[in-house]
């Protein structure tokens, strides 16, 4: 991936370095993660933290990540993730020092009860926090020089699709000439980390799917994580909005209608809109090659292929609907993913999309 190391002075690394002052000056950065871009801010500073939500156009209820430098990266033989999250959380459960030991720095955020200390503009008035140490080089470099926390939620308008790559930051936020953008090529990952909530000191919940997954957690770390609608409470965690914006029905969303197919059912997709089903795109497994007789009633049908792995999937899923939405067909298709639990983020993320998508998805409520 990227090489930096500390001290080098490689263009990639003095662009590092601006960042962080940039941080330090109040201004807003734009920076890769293995996930998705993050749209960063200090987050000791109230009002740089303040500027993320206007930016976004996120109503300032919704709490945000906080981001944080590996042990390792800030050079203290003796630090170690209890100490990294000393100024932001407390009451750190040993299931979630097992799950920091097995995943962090990666694709994973951690809600904890929160320190006094923490801003009332990242937790929503809450007393939890959301941490993450992502395990992107870039990332984890701007961390480190930084020498402090950075809040950062996605880095696209509020209700619109994550992005994956700089160009796509730049679109979102084109004439913003104050934010500063760290171009790191694409993100592997490719959606939103797994959220799971350690704050309750018994029960460890699910808030938000990814591509770590609860088999993961438990064969890696013998913790349960319960998942969405699991019977602890049917009515928490992702019904208590807005604690988990992401969790908001509309999300993610293009403005191309988009909907789901089951398989062998593309023409039920297609009830929905007589009208507009001579431009279609319709998104293919690669394992399936194409649709063949499905029967299309029309010459304008498109076939994308998309990957049958749910870990590739989740890598091209944003880019696609990126691309797609910019092509502008009348209505995009894609199939139903498969059950199990490694399918779990991109169906969540999909059936979001398609709930928001369309012409009038700027006026529904996400993040
Ligand atoms: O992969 C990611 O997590 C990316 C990269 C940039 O790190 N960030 C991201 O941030 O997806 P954002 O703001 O788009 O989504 C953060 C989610 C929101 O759904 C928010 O409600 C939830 O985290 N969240 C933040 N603080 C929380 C808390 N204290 N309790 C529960 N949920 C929280
Ligand atoms: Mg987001």
């Amino acid at each position: 991936m990227f090489g930096v190391t500390s001290g080098d002075s490689s263009p990639q690394s003095l662009v590092i370095n601006e960042a962080a002052q940039a941080l330090r000056d109040g201004r807003l950065v734009a920076f890769p993660t293995e996930t998705v871009y993050g749209l960063g801010a200090d987050a000791s500073n109230p009002s740089s933290v303040q500027k993320v939500f206007t930016t976004k156009g996120r109503p300032s209820n919704h709490p945000l990540i906080v981001h944080v430098a590996a042990p390792e990266r800030l050079g203290h033989e003796q630090l170690d993730w209890v100490s990294v999250l000393a100024p932001w959380a407390r009451d750190i459960p040993e299931d979630a020092l097992k799950l920091m030991n097995a995943f962090w720095p990666g694709p994973l955020t951690l809600v904890f009860k929160k320190d006094k200390h923490v801003l009332n503009e990242i937790t929503g008035g809450q007393d939890t926090v959301a941490i993450r140490s992502p395990a992107h080089p870039i990332a984890q470099e701007l961390l480190r020089q930084f020498q402090g926390g950075v809040v950062a939620p996605s880095a696209n308008r509020f209700g619109k699709v994550s992005p994956t790559s700089a160009a796509d930051v730049r679109n979102e936020f084109e004439g913003d000439t104050d934010l500063l953008v760290i171009d790191g090529g694409d993100c592997e990952v490719g959606i939103e980390s797994t959220i799971v909530d350690v704050s309750s000191g018994d029960r460890v919940a699910l808030l938000r799917p990814g591509v770590i997954t609860p088999k993961e957690m438990l064969a890696k770390t013998g913790v349960r994580v319960y998942r969405l609608g699991e019977a602890i409470d049917p009515n928490a965690h992702f019904e208590s909005l807005p604690r988990v914006s992401g969790g908001l029905k509309a999300h993610y969303a293009p403005t191309t209608p988009l909907r789901l197919y089951a398989p062998g059912r593309v023409l039920d997709a297609l009830t929905e809109f007589p009208d507009t089903k001579s431009r279609v795109a319709v998104a293919v497994w690669d394992s399936e090659s194409s649709l063949g007789d499905d029967g299309h009633p029309s010459a304008q049908f498109e076939e994308v292929e998309v990957p049958s792995d749910s870990a590739a999937f989740a890598s091209r899923l944003y880019r696609t609907l990126r691309d797609l939405d910019e092509q502008g067909w009348d209505l995009i298709l894609f199939p139903e993913p498969p059950a199990g639990e490694e399918w779990d983020g991109v169906r969540d993320r999909l059936q979001r999309a398609c709930f928001g998508s369309g012409p009038s998805s700027s006026s529904h409520d996400s993040n």
